[in-house]
């Protein structure tokens, strides 16, 4: 009889283990994927194709194409908030 109410618990455990797993599976978001570039970088014009057709290697050049380059004028609406995203999202440093 004790056994048979161990074997049960065990089993009640390892299920509700799993559920509360489940339930608490909310991967942390590692990269940002909701600021403004997306809506504009998708496809061919990625923001991972454009940093690499630029050669961008570090933080400060994105900052700096971005807000001072030939193509600056584009990104005027873009807020700082969101280059920043860019970078994290880019694992930029
Ligand atoms: C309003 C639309 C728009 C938004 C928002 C936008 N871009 Fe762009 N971006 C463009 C366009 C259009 C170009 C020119 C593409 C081309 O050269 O064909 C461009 C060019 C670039 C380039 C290349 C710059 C160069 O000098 O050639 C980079 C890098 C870039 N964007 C990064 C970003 C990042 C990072 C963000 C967010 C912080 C962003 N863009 C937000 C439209 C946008």
């Amino acid at each position: 009889m004790g056994i048979i109410f161990v074997i049960f618990l065990i089993g009640g455990l390892v299920i509700f283990n799993g559920y509360s797993k489940n339930a608490s599976s909310n991967p942390v978001e590692e990269k940002p994927r909701d600021f403004k570039c997306l809506k504009c970088h998708k496809g061919s014009k990625s923001l991972e194709n454009m940093v690499k057709e630029k050669n961008i290697t570090s933080a400060e050049e994105l900052r700096v194409l971005i807000r001072k380059g030939p193509k600056s004028g584009l990104h005027t609406t873009v807020p700082d908030e969101d280059l920043e995203k860019a970078i994290q999202y880019l694992n930029l440093k």
